[in-house]
């Protein structure tokens, strides 16, 4: 394995941070590395905002109700998935939106964001930074739209807090390949026979040093899936001009 992978497989979310600055190169390293990885058909349809206005942040953080480290983060950025400089270019040339609209295009913004935002979690790992990604914000996505002043065809999907790492979980057990991995088509009997997985996740949860909990992969799943997430996203999407 070599030095990369081994650290992407190190990877733990970090949630508490010391007071150490994160400096302005390795803020300058962070959007490059964001910046270059693959997008589609070179479109780029993101945008990233870093958020250093201390108000702000508490009430982003409020939002997120679950993640309280996103006033105390040294760094806190939220990634934007963003078709709005395509809207500009085809409005200054007179044509109509629709092919911004639908669903291709909201998955391009989402899956290039999401490339970017990775990067960038990739290149402060390889500096010994933490981080943690927080989806919570879409707990409010409309305020967090006002609060951003988005633009339509845009769509905050994340926000990603870093820093110094002050506490450091021990990396969570992954799917067995067998459950995950297949070659040639889907393996669907090998993928959902979790009950070995739901043991080590188990032992994972009653070991774990803070937050240690009596529940496996499935129960986890079950408590998430079992009701309807943020309906409300879909008709945020809407008031953005996306048809869907
Ligand atoms: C898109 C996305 C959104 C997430 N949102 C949050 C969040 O709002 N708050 C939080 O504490 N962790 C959040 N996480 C972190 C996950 O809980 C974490 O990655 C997962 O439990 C696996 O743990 P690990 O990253 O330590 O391996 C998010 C992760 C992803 C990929």
């Amino acid at each position: 394995m070599n030095p990369t992978i081994k650290k992407m497989t190190e990877h733990v979310s970090v949630r508490d941070f010391t007071k150490q600055k994160i400096t302005a190169e390795q803020k300058q390293a962070l959007t490059a590395a964001a910046q270059s990885g693959s997008t589609s058909e070179f479109v780029q349809a993101f945008s990233i905002i870093e958020i250093t206005d201390q108000t702000l942040r508490n009430e982003l953080a409020d939002i997120t109700i679950s993640s309280p480290h996103v006033k105390k983060a040294d760094t806190f950025y939220v990634f934007v998935a963003d078709l709005n400089r395509q809207a500009s270019i085809l409005k200054a040339h007179n044509q109509d939106l629709d092919s911004l609209k639908n669903m291709e295009s909201l998955i391009v913004s989402i899956v290039d964001t999401t490339i970017a935002a990775q990067n960038m979690a990739i290149a402060a790992e390889s500096m010994d930074l933490g981080i943690c990604y927080i989806g919570s914000l879409r707990n409010n996505i409309k305020r967090v739209a006002e609060l951003l002043k988005l633009p339509e065809l845009t769509l905050p999907i994340f926000g990603m807090t870093i820093g110094v790492p002050a506490v450091k979980n021990q990396p969570k057990p992954r799917l067995p390949k067998v459950n995950q991995v297949a070659t040639n088509s889907y393996d669907n009997q090998k993928f959902t026979d979790l009950s070995d997985y739901d043991a080590v996740v188990h032992d994972y949860y009653a070991q774990r040093k803070t937050n240690a909990s009596d529940t496996d992969w499935s129960k986890k799943n079950l408590a998430i899936f079992k009701q309807i997430r943020r309906p409300e996203v879909t008709s945020f999407l809407k008031e953005q001009g996306f048809t869907l």
